[in-house]
């Protein structure tokens, strides 16, 4: 063999090859092309973001809110928020078989989540928050392993919050916040040892938080539990959540003391316990020296004097007590100490429920 034919032999495979490749490549955007024409197709579009951009004559990798993986060319990523889209999801988005991140916040998607989503186990973002979806909370996220984040605040979703989301063992941010979910936490939530943030204010979510909240969660940041129908006690394992900065478990039920435990929760820089039927001495909260926001309620152990240790919360920038048999005694001059306060807010009401602010 000389080595033109040589050459020309390696040049035949090489041609021959890209072909094969690009044949692929074809192949593989069509399978995607596909459901992002039928999704396409069932949207309402009235601004035409897409009606004026998904077009045949371009590949769907350039197409606005559609990433592609740089090998295999594969839709990984859909982000079309704020784009005022209106429809029911479209069932076809569970054949994007690649998708690692899903953003349809937003817009006006309403109706429940379509079982298809469930076959896209790579996901590991999935953001649906401020659209109109209704219905209930499917248990079958709990079949995306991956996933990271799941934020689906603003919506209507109702029932209650599925146990089987444990097996999202690598959920860090769990943001249910803004919707109509009732009934108990379930305790499995709280097992999830990768969580950072849960968020589950302004629902209707009931009953009391387990024994041992926070024994599994020592990676949690965030804890926002406010405006809820939630009672019993505050677990003292609350202080297993070392790392805990945000703790809002204020406007609900939750009763008996304050555990002592909060004391030792060093990174805490905001503690929202206000409106709810707590007692207790606040001596602990003194220890708290990162605290930013406090907002705190009482019932009997604080008569009304603000305690002067307050004065050595030096980062203060709200400071918020409700007292409820009113306020007596002297404001300790102690908190006029803490140049970084802004807001002091002081109220008092006689009424032992107190179901809503203290005028
Ligand atoms: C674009 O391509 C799809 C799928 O090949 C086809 O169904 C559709 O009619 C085409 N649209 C236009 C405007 O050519
Ligand atoms: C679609 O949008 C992308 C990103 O904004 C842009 O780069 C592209 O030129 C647009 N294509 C068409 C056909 O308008
Ligand atoms: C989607 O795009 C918006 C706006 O550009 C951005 O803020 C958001 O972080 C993106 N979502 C994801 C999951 O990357
Ligand atoms: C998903 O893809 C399969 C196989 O290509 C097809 O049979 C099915 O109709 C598709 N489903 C949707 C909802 O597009
Ligand atoms: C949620 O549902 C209620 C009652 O079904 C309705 O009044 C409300 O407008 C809905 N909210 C949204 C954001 O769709
Ligand atoms: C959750 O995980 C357990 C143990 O791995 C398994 O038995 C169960 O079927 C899973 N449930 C769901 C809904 O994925
Ligand atoms: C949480 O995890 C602990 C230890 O792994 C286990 O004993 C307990 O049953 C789990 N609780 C729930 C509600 O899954
Ligand atoms: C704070 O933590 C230490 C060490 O774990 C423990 O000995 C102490 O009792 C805790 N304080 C409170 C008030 O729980
Ligand atoms: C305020 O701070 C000054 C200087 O650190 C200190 O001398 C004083 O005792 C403090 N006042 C109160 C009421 O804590």
């Amino acid at each position: 063999m000389n080595y033109n034919t040589c050459f020309h032999l390696l040049s035949f495979l090489f041609i021959q090859c890209s072909i094969v490749s690009l044949a692929m490549t074809v192949q593989n955007l069509n399978s995607d092309q596909f459901p992002l024409f039928e999704f396409n197709d069932r949207i309402v579009d009235p601004q035409n973001v897409l009606a004026n951009n998904w077009t045949n004559s371009t590949s769907i990798c350039k197409w606005v809110g559609v990433s592609c993986g740089i090998i295999h060319e594969r839709v990984v990523a859909l982000n079309l928020t704020n784009m005022n889209l209106r429809s029911t999801i479209p069932p076809h988005l569970g054949n994007l078989s690649f998708l690692f991140s899903l953003d349809l916040s937003n817009n006006n998607f309403y109706g429940h989540l379509p079982n298809e989503l469930g076959q896209l186990h790579r996901l590991r973002t999935i953001r649906l928050s401020y659209n109109r979806l209704n219905g209930e909370i499917p248990s079958w996220l709990a079949n995306l392993h991956r996933v990271q984040r799941l934020e689906m605040k603003n919506n209507n979703f109702t029932g209650t919050i599925p146990q089987t989301l444990v097996n999202i063992s690598n959920l860090e941010i769990l943001n249910l916040e803004f919707n109509q979910l009732s009934g108990q936490v379930p305790s499995s939530i709280f097992n999830i040892s990768s969580l950072k943030r849960i968020h589950f204010r302004d629902n209707s979510l009931s009953g009391g938080l387990p024994n041992d909240l926070c024994v599994h969660l020592p990676k949690l940041k965030e804890l926002y539990l406010n405006r809820n129908e939630l009672s019993s006690f505050i677990p003292s394992s609350i202080d297993k959540c070392c790392n805990l900065q945000i703790l809002e478990l204020s406007i609900n039920q939750f009763s008996g003391i304050i555990p002592k435990s909060i004391g030792n929760l060093t990174q805490l820089k905001q503690l929202y316990l206000g409106l709810n039927n707590l007692e207790g001495q606040t001596e602990e909260i003194d220890n708290l020296f990162g605290l930013e926001m406090l907002s705190i309620q009482a019932i009997k152990g604080l008569t009304g004097q603000i305690p002067k240790e307050i004065g050595n919360l030096l980062g203060l920038e709200l400071l918020s007590i409700q007292a409820i048999k009113g306020l007596t005694g002297q404001i300790s001059t102690s908190i006029f100490n803490i140049s970084s306060l802004k807001t002091i807010a002081l109220s008092s009401c006689n009424n032992p429920i107190c179901p809503g602010p203290c005028k």
